[in-house]
């Protein structure tokens, strides 16, 4: 048995912080709803609680394909960035599902249109 937060934890359970909740916790991001992509710029690190941020879980059992998974989305952007503008098919709503990683709940369709 652990315990976490005064609640008591039984040995084998399944427990993953709410990274949503996290991620958006006024407590540790200033205007958390907002998208700003700087927060993350380089030498920003320190400007926040160590574990305020943790899209891969952290300690021993982090996860094992992070860097494969930020090495993929880097290029996955820039080799279609630098060909193609993304412009969004509004035909289903777009509504978030926080789930192990955030995501939507229905497909979100693009069209690709050419630079
Ligand atoms: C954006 C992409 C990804 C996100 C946000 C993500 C997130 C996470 C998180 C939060 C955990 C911890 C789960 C837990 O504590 O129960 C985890 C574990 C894990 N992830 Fe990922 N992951 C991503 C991509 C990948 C990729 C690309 C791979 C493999 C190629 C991978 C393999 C694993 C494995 C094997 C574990 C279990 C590690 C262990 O229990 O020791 N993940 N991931």
């Amino acid at each position: 048995m652990g315990e976490f937060g005064g609640y008591a934890i039984p040995a084998g359970t399944n427990w993953l912080p709410p990274l949503y909740l996290l991620h958006r916790h006024p407590g540790f991001w200033s205007e958390p709803e907002r998208f700003l992509p700087e927060r993350f710029a380089p030498g920003r690190e320190g400007a926040r609680a160590r574990f305020a941020h943790m899209p891969f879980a952290a300690g021993p059992r982090h996860c094992v394909g992070e860097s494969l998974a930020l090495y993929e989305m880097l290029m996955h952007l820039y080799k279609l960035a630098r060909h193609y503008h993304l412009r969004h098919v509004p035909d289903q709503p777009l509504e978030l599902e926080a789930q192990l990683n955030l995501r939507t709940r229905h497909p979100l369709h693009m069209k690709l249109e050419r630079r």
